[in-house]
């Protein structure tokens, strides 16, 4: 059973929020998020923001999770496997045969750079038919009116947001899929501890601190009172890439 009284102490302790902090960046000097796999494919995540986003896929039970960013298809994997999982136990309290291969829930990614080796690896994964890809911009026109007519389907909707990681490209992806995550439901915007590391970490990338995904959300927030930063997540992670990240929708 989860300790929950201990939780907001944690995320009160100023002394371990400035420890967290250096061991966090040390961490990222080392390039700890590109070290693990998820079922044999990279995933780019903190194995904390991973055991977080177990506890929402078993919580939300989503039948569509929109991810943008695919990279090696790590994540990709991570969510269809956990797809997965639900439709077997659901199969199991229901006493049905749970058919593998056949599940009405489906993993959406989006990346504007789906290298072949990676596709290939995908596709052949054992997880592949709990997914679909979309070659293109998150944010452009013809990817966003996919995705929704995608999304017509299904009633249960998560979306991650993760891929380029600047302020304007941020807010766009907010503006065009965070309305597609359904009531009680999730938007994660990862990288959002940009805004909380030195610029000198980000020498050859468009953002850092003051344009980044937490800027975004921060923006974002602003006009859309229908979702609330769910703090308790990160106040248990500690080591998150997602600070102010775990966008929770309430209305
Ligand atoms: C951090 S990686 C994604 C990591 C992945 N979600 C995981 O957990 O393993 C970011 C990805 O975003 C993609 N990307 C960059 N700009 C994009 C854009 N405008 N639209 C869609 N994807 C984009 C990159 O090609 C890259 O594969």
């Amino acid at each position: 059973m989860i300790e929950q009284q201990s939780i907001p102490a944690m995320g009160s302790d100023q002394k371990l929020a400035q420890t967290k902090n250096t061991f966090f960046n040390m961490l990222c000097s080392h390039k700890y998020s590109y070290h693990f796999d998820w079922l044999g494919r990279p995933i780019i995540q903190f194995p904390q923001d991973i055991v977080a986003m177990q506890e929402l896929i078993w919580e939300v039970k989503p039948d569509l999770i929109i991810e943008t960013g695919i990279a090696h298809g790590g994540s990709l994997i991570f969510s269809a496997s956990l797809l997965a999982l639900l439709d077997m136990c659901e199969a199991i309290e229901a006493n049905k045969e749970f058919n593998p291969k056949r599940s009405a829930r489906k993993v959406l990614g989006i990346d504007i750079d789906i290298r072949e080796h990676n596709r290939v690896a995908i596709e052949k994964h054992p997880m592949a038919s709990r997914i679909q890809m979309i070659e293109g911009s998150s944010i452009s026109e013809q990817t966003i009116t996919q995705v929704k007519k995608i999304a017509q389907g299904y009633s249960r909707v998560l979306v991650c947001l993760d891929s380029n990681h600047t302020h304007e490209h941020v807010l766009s992806e907010l503006n065009a899929y965070a309305n597609l995550t359904s009531i009680g439901s999730y938007c994660v915007v990862f990288d959002t501890v940009v805004e909380d590391m030195p610029k000198e970490m980000f020498p050859d990338r468009p953002w850092g601190p003051g344009d980044n995904p937490k800027t975004a959300v921060w923006e974002f927030l602003k006009s859309h009172s229908e979702f609330v930063i769910d703090k308790d997540i990160e106040h248990k992670l500690q080591l998150t890439v997602a600070p102010d990240g775990y966008l929770k929708r309430i209305s």
